[in-house]
């Protein structure tokens, strides 16, 4: 059986995902953050952050681990340290509060650093890169996992952790931000799971099978028995990964994965934030004059066989953005499937969806 594939109008999807996310029973304000921010991360090219999440959250709620309509607690306050607990809420409305507490704390004394755990999933981290951006302040981001460990140690055989994000973003007045938001792992979990929907290979060295062997088939990542997938750069992403849990983990959220969590829907983020305004800690016309003749003179390089062009982190993103604002987005029927069944697991009519999304 073939299953149809879908381009559906982003004001369509809008519209589609706001009524399944009032299934949750949330407000208003968090309806509009989370669909926003996981449209947003499909805008943006990322489909393994966006409303394909929105089943596994639909499980999550209902078996327990995840809170609608929670917000940042302030466990302490440092002035310029901040501890924060998300009360496993959504990590849509969870990660824009605490920057948001961050971003005033760094206005007033140059630099913040946010200790954040406990929030459900943080989504594409990207996402708290620009806000503190366009709130024109640097950041970085040390994120670990507590789900079902999924990435095996540079060496190991087996899954110890999850794809442990690192970001950190540069803002400019006159040019888009640079926005670096990588997983550690060679490619992102949701990545596997939307080839496995689309019934494609991933890429080689990527995967290692429940035995530790090679494999490109991402039913490993995705239905028992599991294998692992491997850290990009050998033992140097591994080494980012380890720095993502000791610091997002232990030192932010006092909480680091090491147990069997297999059977657990919910994902549990917590991150380690520096953010810090580049006005405060240099002279922020010369900072941004050396930062852009560097970029211009990197992306001078000719670009070698088989690329177009050199790009800083963050372009694809916004090519992305500019195609799929204009032609809609793209949605396997694999997936679309499952977020119709979530919304019939949270109450809301699977045909309401259909037609809210045009798809009748
Ligand atoms: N919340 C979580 O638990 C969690 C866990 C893992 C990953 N994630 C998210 O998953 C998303 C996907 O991560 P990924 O590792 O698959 O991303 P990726 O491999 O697509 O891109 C990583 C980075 O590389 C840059 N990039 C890509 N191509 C480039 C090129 N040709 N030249 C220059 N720079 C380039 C991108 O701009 C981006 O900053 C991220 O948003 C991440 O935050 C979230």
């Amino acid at each position: 059986m073939t299953i149809a594939n879908h381009l559906i109008p982003v004001a369509r999807l809008h519209t589609a995902i706001r009524l399944l996310v009032r299934g949750f029973g949330s407000a208003p304000a968090e309806v509009e953050a989370v669909a926003n921010n996981l449209i947003e991360a499909n805008l943006r090219g990322h489909d393994s952050h966006g409303i394909g999440m929105l089943p596994r959250y639909a499980d999550a709620y209902l078996e327990g681990g995840l809170k609608p309509n929670a917000h940042v607690k302030t466990l302490l306050d440092g002035g310029a340290m901040l501890r924060l607990d998300g009360d496993t809420g959504f990590g849509q409305v969870i990660g824009q509060e605490a920057m948001a507490l961050g971003i005033a704390r760094a206005r007033q004394h140059g630099s913040c650093i946010v200790a954040l755990g406990n929030a459900h999933h943080l989504g594409r981290i990207g996402a708290w890169a620009e806000q503190a951006a366009e709130a024109g302040l640097v950041s970085m981001h040390f994120v670990n996992v507590i789900s079902r460990a999924i990435v095996a140690p540079y060496g190991g055989a087996d899954a110890r952790f999850g794809t442990n994000p690192f970001c950190a973003g540069v803002p400019f007045a006159n040019r888009p931000p640079v926005i670096l938001d990588l997983a550690t792992s060679v490619i992102a979990q949701g990545k596997t799971r939307v080839a496995h929907n689309k019934g494609e290979p991933v890429a080689p060295d990527c995967l290692i099978d429940d035995q530790g062997r090679a494999t490109t088939d991402p039913r490993y990542t995705v239905i028992p028995p599991f294998g692992a997938l491997l850290t990009f750069g050998g033992h140097k992403g591994y080494g980012l990964a380890l720095m993502c849990e000791l610091l997002g983990g232990a030192l932010a959220a006092g909480a680091t994965q090491r147990s069997d969590e297999t059977g657990k829907k919910r994902v549990h983020n917590g991150m380690l934030s520096v953010l810090l305004d580049p006005a405060m800690l240099s002279d922020r016309a010369a900072f941004e004059a050396e930062a852009l003749a560097f970029l211009d003179w990197v992306q001078a390089s000719p670009p070698r066989q088989g690329f177009e062009a050199v790009q800083a982190a963050g372009d694809p993103e916004r090519a992305y953005r500019a195609s799929r604002l204009a032609d809609g987005v793209p949605v396997d029927g694999t997936t679309w499937g499952e977020i119709l069944a979530a919304a019939e697991k949270l109450g809301v009519s699977a045909a309401a969806i259909q037609a809210a999304a045009g798809l009748v």
